[in-house]
């Protein structure tokens, strides 16, 4: 929207919809909002909006639609692929759902959560909680990121080994498409097959197909505790063996399977406060084990007989098991300080692939011979859900590298780690959403019929092109 007059009409024009109070047009109040966690990714926006509930989100989009102006949908704006950062033209709005954190209804007979999409994942937790339940969606930036851009992205994080991802906690959604109209699908049905799926659609659409407003999640029993562990290991092999032994030996009580190489750890001691490793000798990798139960009975127990004939078997070389909840929390500190710690140390090449898992020991065999072939110095900072396949295969460049070395190194690295994966056959984003990031790396690796079809759907839900445009495809 270049012209200063049609933009100050359509700016009075949201104040209009939510209030000056919803409205930012001050640039240095929009820093939050065009600058992502990562610091990698900038941009300028002609206002950022902060609707209130759907019929205001619905009436933005009625008036964006009208001016064809397009539209960024933005949640906590934790993501780390750049999908909720505005280009650099200016004329993008951004849609902040952050007033919209009404948790509506918790019922814990039908064991389900309905809430709006800006509700912060940590608040959904606590609510679940409060009704002797658990909602085990959880990653390192629950404390900040909402519900909608966990959908939006379709997010992973720790708990998928036992309950999937964000996609397979979701029983209902409501959304507002490019148009302004209002798609109500806050049902909390189990069973629902009245024809396609659509709120699988929105599902890690990551904001180029709509803006959703509110989700009816599902809910668990509350586990009674949980039991950790820390191992150190020699071998990517062992660490996989060790995992098909636990879920073998402990079925549904194996809550969280975690990998860090011995440089991830490395990172967080060394940049990171008060981080210490709870074993005295360095590994080339470490597992953080979770059991979980409603009935702690034997847990501590079980796990320990596991780790005990692991080592016997030589699959591990050492570990401690946490003695008190408190333990448990600086382990699990150890694994959610890697992102933070990389953010520290330099500027990560950041990869989120996931492989089969007979395939991981071998995928990491040959990616580090390829890494260390053409960058014989380069950090690798490899961990992940190893539970789930994913890994965090990061190279870290350092924090003085000119912009455009790290462009020519970052494609060079990108290339080669991504096309091993696909010889894996293997999905090169897992659960950080595509974004900006990776969208050229997509038309490399999915196939034409993949994205004809993709391509169709957004041209039939946003036919002009209004939504998050230049993500994802
Ligand atoms: P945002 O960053 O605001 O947006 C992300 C994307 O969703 C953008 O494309 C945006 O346009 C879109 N979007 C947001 N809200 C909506 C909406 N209501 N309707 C439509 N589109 C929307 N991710 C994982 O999956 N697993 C992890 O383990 C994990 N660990 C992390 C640890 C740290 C320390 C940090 C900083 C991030 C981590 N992330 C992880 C990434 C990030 O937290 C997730 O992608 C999260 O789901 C993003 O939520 P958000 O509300 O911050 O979304
Ligand atoms: C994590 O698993 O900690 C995040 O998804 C990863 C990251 O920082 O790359
Ligand atoms: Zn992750």
């Amino acid at each position: 929207m270049q012209d200063p007059m049609k933009q100050m009409e359509f700016t009075s024009r949201l104040i209009h919809v939510v209030g000056d109070e919803g409205v930012i047009l001050n640039p240095a109040d929009q820093e939050f909002y065009v600058n992502d966690w990562l610091g990698k990714s900038h941009g300028r926006t002609v206002a950022v909006v902060r609707p209130r509930n759907t019929a205001e989100v619905s009436a933005i989009m009625r008036l964006c639609h009208q001016s064809q102006t397009p539209v960024v949908p933005q949640g906590g704006n934790t993501g780390m692929s750049g999908g909720a950062t505005p280009d650099m033209s200016g004329a993008q709005v951004i849609l902040s759902l952050n007033r919209m954190k009404r948790i509506h209804e918790v019922d814990p007979v039908n064991n389900t959560l309905t809430a709006d999409a800006g509700v912060v994942l940590a608040d959904i937790q606590q609510a679940a909680r409060a009704v002797d339940r658990y909602f085990p969606l959880s990653l390192g930036a629950e404390g900040s990121c909402t519900i909608g851009g966990n959908l939006a992205t379709n997010a992973g994080g720790t708990g998928v080994l036992r309950y999937g991802n964000t996609r397979d906690l979701t029983l209902g959604l409501e959304v507002v498409l490019p148009d302004g109209r209002v798609w109500n699908g806050l049902r909390g049905l189990r069973k629902d097959n009245t024809g396609y799926d659509l709120k699988d659609l929105f599902i890690g659409s990551e904001g180029s197909l709509g803006i959703i407003t509110g989700v009816v999640l599902k809910l668990f029993a509350a586990p009674a505790g949980r039991v950790s562990a820390w191992v150190g290991a020699q071998e990517m092999t062992s660490v996989v063996t060790l995992l098909n032994r636990l879920q073998a030996a402990c079925g549904p009580r194996l809550s969280a399977f975690e990998m860090m190489s011995g440089p991830s750890l490395a990172l967080v001691t060394r940049h990171l406060e008060a981080h210490v490793s709870p074993l005295d000798k360095t590994y080339p990798y470490y597992v953080l084990i979770e059991l979980a139960d409603t009935n702690m009975s034997g847990l501590q127990e079980m796990l320990q007989d596991a780790l005990t004939l692991a080592t016997e078997d030589g699959l591990i070389d050492d570990c401690v098991v946490a003695m008190n909840e408190a333990q448990s929390v600086s382990m699990w500190r150890l694994r959610e300080g890697i992102s933070m710690a990389q953010v520290k140390a330099g500027k990560a090449v950041k990869h989120d692939i996931a492989l089969p898992i007979s395939s991981l020991a071998t995928f990491v065999k040959e990616a580090d011979e390829a890494v260390q072939k053409s960058f014989p110095e380069l950090p690798i900072i490899n961990f992940g859900h190893i539970g789930d396949g994913n890994l965090h295969y990061n190279l870290l460049l350092p924090l003085a590298i000119s912009n455009t070395a790290y462009k020519e190194t970052t494609d060079h690295l990108n290339k080669s780690i991504h096309d091993l994966v696909t010889q894996f056959n293997g999905s090169i984003s897992a659960e950080h959403g595509v974004g900006t990031l990776r969208r050229d790396e997509l038309k490399r690796y999915k196939s034409s019929v993949e994205m004809d079809l993709m391509n169709a759907v957004k041209r039939a839900i946003d036919p002009n092109q209004i939504m998050n445009p230049g993500k994802l495809l």
